[in-house]
C-alpha cells in the first residue's frame, strides 16, 4: 500500500511516500526556521501560510521523484495532532481534499506517535516492549511502548520541554532560534564541569521531569559571573539536562525490567545524549535505538509510517476536518 504522509503541525512542513512493502520511497521537508528566526520563536499564523504555500509543491517534488502519479496514492496520512490549530488544519485540509479526488482512505495520525515510531524507518528496528523518551520542543516524555498502539505515559515534565529549555538557555546566549543545536556546537568547546548546575528532580521518586528551574540556574550563573565563557556554560547546560534525562530512562527501564530504549524527537539528535545513552544501555545490557537525524526532527516520513500501520489495518477518519491540537497518546488504539 503506498501512503501520502503529510506533516504541518508546527513549523516544518514534510511529506513523504511510503509503501507498506518496499518502505519509504521518497521525503521532503522544508524548514521554517528562517522564516521565524527574526521573531525568536513560531510565530502561528505565519507557520499556517507558509505551510499553504508548500504543501502542494513539495508532494509534486516527490511524486516526480518516486516517478509515481497522483492516482497510486492508495491512502493518505496526516497529522491532526497534537500542535498549532492553524498549522494543523493546512495537513488535514491538503490531505482530506486529495483523499476526495483520488478516492482513497485518509486518516489523522498523532504526532508523537510519529516521533515513537520514527525509529521503524531504520534497518534496525527496535524490540517491543521498549521505553522510548520522546524529547522535543514541545514534549519530554516517558514512554512504554508493548506495541504500536499500546502506550503508557511514565513520567513528563511538569513546565518546561527539555528542548524549550534548551532554546531559551540558547537564546540568553546570544544564539539564533531554534538554539538546541547552536547550543551543542558551542558546547563542544567548554567544559561540562566547570559550571555547578542543579540535576532536577532526581532525588525525589517518580518519572517526571522539571526543567524550568535547570534554565533559570543557567541563565542567573551568565548574569552573576560576566567572564563566564559561554562555551563552558553551554557545555554545563547540556550535561545537566542530559545527565537528568538519562537518569530517568535508566529508572525507567528498571521499573520496567527492560533494557531496551529509544530516543526519539529533535533533542534526540543531540550527540552527547546518544553517546551517554548508548554507554548507559551496553551497561544494563541492551541497546539504545535512534531514527537517523533528519527523522529525529519534524518529517513527514515518520507520520506516513505511522498512517501506513493504521491504514493498512482498514482504519480510517471521517471526511472531515477533525484536528485535535490537544491529544494524549494513550487514548489511540492498539494494532495487532
Ligand atoms: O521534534 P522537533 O523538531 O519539534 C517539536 O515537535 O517540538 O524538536 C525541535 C527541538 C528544538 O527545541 C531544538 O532546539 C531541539 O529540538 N534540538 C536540539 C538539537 N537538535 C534539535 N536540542 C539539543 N541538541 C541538538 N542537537
Ligand atoms: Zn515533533
Amino acid at each position: 500500500m503506498i501512503v501520502l504522509g503529510i506533516e504541518s503541525s508546527c513549523d516544518e512542513t514534510g511529506v513523504a511516500l511510503y509503501d507498506t512493502d518496499r518502505g519509504l520511497l521518497a521525503h521532503e521537508i522544508h524548514s521554517q526556521i528562517d522564516l521565524h528566526a527574526l521573531y525568536g520563536g513560531v510565530v502561528p499564523e505565519l507557520a499556517s501560510r507558509d505551510h499553504i504555500q508548500r504543501l502542494v509543491p513539495l508532494t509534486q517534488q516527490i511524486l516526480h521523484k518516486t516517478g509515481l502519479k497522483r492516482g497510486q496514492i492508495e491512502g493518505i496520512a496526516f497529522t491532526s495532532g497534537p500542535g498549532l490549530a492553524g498549522a494543523l488544519m493546512t495537513g488535514a485540509l491538503m490531505a482530506r481534499s486529495l483523499a476526495f479526488t483520488i478516492g482513497c482512505p485518509a486518516i489523522g495520525v498523532h504526532h508523537m506517535e510519529g516521533h515513537l515510531l520514527a525509529p521503524m524507518l531504520e534497518p534496525e528496528t527496535p524490540p517491543f516492549p521498549h521505553v522510548c523518551l520522546l524529547v522535543s520542543g514541545g514534549h519530554t516524555l516517558l514512554v512504554r511502548v508493548d506495541g504500536i498502539g499500546q502506550y503508557r505515559v511514565l513520567g513528563e515534565s511538569v513546565d518546561d520541554a527539555a528542548g524549550e529549555a534548551f532554546d531559551k538557555t540558547a537564546k540568553v546566549l546570544g544564539l539564533p532560534y531554534p538554539g538546541g543545536p547552536h547550543l551543542a556546537k558551542l558546547a563542544l568547546a567548554g567544559d561540562p564541569e566547570s559550571v555547578a548546575l542543579p540535576r532536577p528532580m532526581l532525588n525525589r521518586p517518580g518519572l517526571d521531569f522539571s526543567f524550568s528551574g535547570l534554565k533559570t540556574a543557567a541563565i542567573t550563573e551568565l548574569r552573576n559571573n560576566p567572564n563566564l565563557r559561554k562555551e563552558d556554560l553551554a557545555a554545563s547546560f547540556e550535561a545537566a539536562v542530559v545527565d537528568t534525562l538519562l537518569a530517568k530512562c535508566k529508572r525507567a527501564l528498571k521499573q520496567e525490567h527492560l533494557n531496551a530504549l529509544v530516543i526519539s524527537g529533535g533533542v534526540g539528535a543531540n550527540a552527547r545524549l546518544r553517546e551517554q545513552a548508548n554507554v548507559m544501555c551496553n551497561k544494563l545490557g541492551g541497546q539504545a535505538y535512534y531514527p537517523r537525524l533528519e527523522f529525529c526532527t519534524d518529517n513527514g516520513a515518520m507520520i506516513a509510517l505511522a498512517g501506513a500501520l493504521r491504514l493498512a489495518q482498514g482504519q480510517s477518519t471521517e471526511l472531515d476536518l477533525n484536528i485535535r491540537p490537544r491529544w494524549s497518546l494513550e487514548e489511540l488504539s492498539a494494532i495487532h
